[in-house]
């Protein structure tokens, strides 16, 4: 298909990688800055602008990496008739494309996406929806030569497991840089918890994560929480992130 690429951030560069990889012709790239238009057109070869006046009409699917926000703007900068276009957004409805096209949808891409991240082995599942027949059955079979993963999921789906998104890739991370802060505060090396990281994150291939709970709060053992919460005092932030998270676990 020949696809325009609206935004030129993490998600506009890793899904612009796969669909010229998948043989798709990208005809342009728009963002609304020149320079982040420019480096991602180059690196795709085609053409780059920051004015959506200039948008290449003959395209036949335009992509939207936007961010959220700037989603409820783009009616005001574009209208391609009757031409495919789909956002990316896990927590936006479809209908904000409404006013831009007469066939939209959506292409959401269920992974944490950067764009200084080449590898080209990293599964990215795709949920699709569409306000019609004729774009569902398109998107399907564009999301299909870039992923392996393709599902239906209507806007109240999406949201939810956006939020689940959050929950297991964003506050997972967000654990991990604590962690990474306090080890270095403390001079312990951080490096010796990669394999717990690994092995926590593998047996969820097999296993219900809420069956395999380990440590001081499942075990209920309150002197080595005392002790972990004491040493804790002179971090008072995650302190109180752990009392949470060990109330959490002790109250289901
Ligand atoms: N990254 C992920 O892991 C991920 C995964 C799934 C879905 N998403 C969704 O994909 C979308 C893009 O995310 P991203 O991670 O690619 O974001 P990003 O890296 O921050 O890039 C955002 C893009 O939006 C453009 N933009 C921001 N504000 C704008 C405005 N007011 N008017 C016009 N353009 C504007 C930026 O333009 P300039 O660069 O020119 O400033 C940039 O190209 C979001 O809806 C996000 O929720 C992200």
């Amino acid at each position: 298909m020949r696809v325009v690429i609206i935004g030129a951030g993490n998600v506009a560069t890793v899904l612009g990688r796969r669909i010229k990889k998948a043989g798709h012709e990208i005809l342009q790239v728009i963002s609304r800055s020149q320079e982040s238009a420019k480096v991602l057109a180059k690196e795709l070869g085609c053409n780059a602008s920051n004015n959506f006046a200039d948008i290449d009409k003959t395209g036949e699917l335009f992509l939207v990496a936007m961010s959220d926000a700037a989603l409820n703007e783009l009616k005001e900068k574009i209208n391609v008739g009757d031409k495919l276009v789909v956002h990316t957004a896990g927590s936006v409805c479809k209908d904000v494309l409404k006013d831009v096209s007469v066939n939209y949808g959506t292409l959401y891409p269920l992974q944490s996406l950067r764009k200084e991240n080449p590898d080209e082995s990293i599964v990215i599942p795709i949920l699709i929806d569409a306000i019609n027949d004729y774009s569902i059955r398109i998107i399907n079979d564009f999301a299909i030569s870039i992923s392996p993963i393709v599902s239906y999921t209507q806007d109240d789906q999406r949201l939810k497991l956006h939020v689940g998104a959050v929950l297991t890739s964003n506050f997972a991370n967000h654990l991990y840089c604590l962690a990474l802060e306090f080890c270095e505060k403390e001079k312990v090396d951080f490096k010796l918890l990669q394999p717990l990281i690994e092995e926590t994150a593998a047996r969820l291939k097999s296993q219900s994560p809420c069956d395999m709970q380990t440590g001081p709060a499942a075990r209920k053992d309150v002197l080595t929480l005392d002790k972990h919460l004491r040493l804790l005092t002179a971090h008072p932030k995650l302190r109180t992130l752990y009392l949470r998270m060990t109330d959490s676990i002790m109250n289901p």
